[in-house]
């Protein structure tokens, strides 16, 4: 039975605003506009929308299913409904957890980095070579290291002390503060041009096999699917919930805030024509575009530079807090450690770990690709399956809360066939691109 000690949201609400604040990170702000800018903007935002809503939509309902019905952390919410075999996938998902949060907190170190320099003394004019120091060496780990020293205080206060709270705060600020600048980014020379790149299709793009490898795992990775955070988060619901209002509402809003977050980017890269700065895009590229941006708009670029930076903290940290959370409910439930003792000690080590990335980007991007590619698209193949074909009764858990929900059968079908037949394409792909990538960061 499950664990009647079992931590809980306070409500409705914490419950929402942390997973939005799970999905929303540097995903929606830095992952997003960059893989637009490279992938022929608005194509790749129509691949996006459309794999999220028919893939990611059915996938993040079946993570809540499995999470709220078990009550359980990944590796035993698994074993629960699928017995020792599938508890292998729960695992999987920890390892996930580790690699993911590895590189962004050295990408979330960056931001930190970025909105303190931006306060203090302003960047300035070589910024391209401002990065190359930033962005690697003892000065990225050192801030990798601050940022993390911040999420695992926040996970290891608990799920409502810590989590919850911190969630209820900074989820609304960052909204505010997003629409704010996309308000601001309206008025600038660039806004019709920015908006053009980005919201008109370039069609040889759009038909292209690439575009919607990117595209798929992007919208695995910015409604942080495939890996169990959302199954985490899940876990601490009762069964009242309404999971399928849920799994709308927090797909809405991680749609909504990367979308409104291209309507900043793009016409600050267009009003100050950096736009071929971007088009031979690489992790780094915003980092140091939007700094040339900010520089050049002057005192008010200041504020806005600011904001934006103060804005992707806030996210990433929101974010780093469900990559934790995997481990240390893992921890908690398996290994019988206090959430203090889980939290500390595998902070630690994932800071540890980020290492290689700290000092090589060549590192980071490769290992962005390795967990994107392969772990959130293959964990979300193999979740599809489990829910769609080994859960006992997956359409009787969603009812629980739901009652009046009439399109079970479509999401039962969904997980079924269509998830999975689309994702083993992407796979079919993706991994020996992944491969190959592995293999030349060692040759
Ligand atoms: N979704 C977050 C973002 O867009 C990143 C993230 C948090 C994530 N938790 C995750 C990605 C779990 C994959 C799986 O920045």
């Amino acid at each position: 039975m499950a664990n009647a000690a079992r931590e809980q949201w306070s409500s409705r609400m914490g419950f929402v605003l942390a997973a939005v604040g799970s999905a929303v990170g540097l995903g929606n702000m830095w992952r997003f506009s960059y893989l637009a800018a490279e992938n022929g903007g608005a194509a790749f935002v129509i691949f996006y929308l459309a794999i999220t809503l028919v893939v990611g939509l059915p996938v993040l309902l079946a993570e809540l299913v499995v999470g709220r019905g078990a009550q359980r952390s990944p590796v035993r919410a698994l074993g629960h409904f699928g017995g020792p075999a599938w508890s292998w996938l729960g695992v999987v998902f920890v390892t996930a957890g580790f690699l993911i949060l590895s590189y962004y907190g050295v990408i979330a170190g960056w931001t930190v980095r970025y909105a303190l320099i931006v306060l203090t003394e302003g960047f300035g004019s070589d910024i391209a070579n401002r990065f190359d120091d930033i962005s690697r060496g003892w000065d990225a780990f050192g801030f990798h290291a601050l940022f993390m020293i911040g999420t695992i205080a926040i996970v290891g206060h608990g799920v409502k002390g810590g989590i919850e709270r911190t969630a209820m705060v900074l989820m609304p600020a960052l909204f505010a503060i997003v629409v704010g600048l996309a308000f601001y980014a309206a008025t600038l020379d660039g806004a019709p041009a920015g908006y053009a790149y980005y919201l008109s299709p370039d069609f040889d793009k759009l038909l292209s096999f690439d575009v919607l490898k990117d595209a798929a795992g992007q919208a695995f990775f910015s409604l942080s699917l495939g890996m169990g955070a959302m199954l985490t988060f899940a876990s601490y619901l009762g069964r009242d919930q309404h999971l399928p209002n849920e799994s709308l509402t927090i797909a809405g809003a991680d749609i909504g805030i990367a979308f409104i977050a291209g309507l900043v980017v793009f016409p600050l890269i267009f009003a100050l024509g950096l736009q071929q700065q971007v088009g031979g895009s690489t992790v780094g590229a915003l980092f140091i575009t939007l700094p040339s941006a900010f520089a050049e708009m002057g005192g008010v670029g200041r504020l806005v530079g600011v904001l934006f930076f103060v804005a992707l903290v806030v996210g990433a940290l929101t974010s780093a807090i469900s990559l934790l959370e995997v481990v240390v409910s893992s921890a908690i439930d398996g290994l019988g450690w206090t959430r203090t003792r889980a939290a500390w000690l595998f902070g630690a080590a994932i800071a540890l770990l980020g290492a290689p990335s700290a000092w090589s980007t060549d590192v980071l991007g490769v290992v962005d690709q390795v967990a994107n590619n392969l772990f959130l698209l293959g964990g979300g193949f193999a979740l599809s399956l489990f829910v769609g074909w080994a859960m006992p009764d997956p359409v009787g858990e969603v009812r629980a809360g739901a009652e009046g929900v009439r399109w079970f059968f479509l999401w039962r079908t969904l997980l079924r066939l269509a998830v999975p037949a689309f994702l083993a394409l992407v796979l079919w792909d993706a991994v020996p691109e992944t491969a190959a990538a592995v293999l030349a960061l060692f040759g």
